[in-house]
């Protein structure tokens, strides 16, 4: 089986990704670490020289490739499930279980203030109240996307350790 961990930026995929990897002997992937290493250029590069379509394309592209893996965790990016058909190719890949990690708006802003830099999306903004203002109207048109997933996961207040456990428990 392969699960694949989908939500908004910050919300945890990569740290709760490699550590679910590591409890239950899978592989792991970072999508977007994938992806730069299959175009030889980081993400933030991919947005400002080829633009955000072409990044859209990038991604399906390889969605495909990475949901053929066996026992694998796969961590995507925060808008992979949101353009073509993505989420519908997640849903209906065969042995493949996705999770929703259901994080509130304070607790991303707050995670992602200091890490906007490396996000192209919200590079620009410049204060915590435009921050959060942002994210709180993407998450809205993003919700409908990540709630199809098979399951979803409350993160808030709870450890990765915690977290990892609440995933064996209910996927395995
Ligand atoms: C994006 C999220 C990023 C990355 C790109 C676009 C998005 O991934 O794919 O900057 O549209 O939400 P993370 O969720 O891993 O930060």
């Amino acid at each position: 089986m392969t699960i694949v961990l989908i939500g908004y930026m910050g919300s945890g995929k990569s740290r709760i990704g490699l550590e679910l990897s590591k409890t239950l002997d899978y592989k792991f992937l970072d999508f977007d670490a994938y992806l730069e290493e299959k175009e030889q250029m980081p993400v933030k590069e991919i947005f400002k020289s080829k633009g955000e379509l072409y990044f859209r394309k990038l991604e399906a592209k390889y969605l495909a490739e990475v949901l053929q893996l066996k026992d694998s965790i796969i961590a995507l990016g925060g808008g992979t499930p949101c353009y073509g058909d993505n989420m519908q190719q997640i849903v209906n890949a065969v042995a493949v279980q996705s999770v929703y990690l259901k994080t509130s708006i304070p607790t991303l802003s707050a995670r992602l203030f200091d890490e906007r830099a490396k996000r192209p999306l919200i590079a620009h903004l410049d204060s915590n109240a435009a921050l959060a203002e942002f994210i709180g109207k993407h998450l809205f048109e993003r919700s409908s996307f990540y709630m199809q997933a098979d399951h979803s996961i409350q993160t808030d207040g709870k450890s990765v350790e915690a977290l990892v456990e609440e995933l064996v428990a209910r996927l395995i």
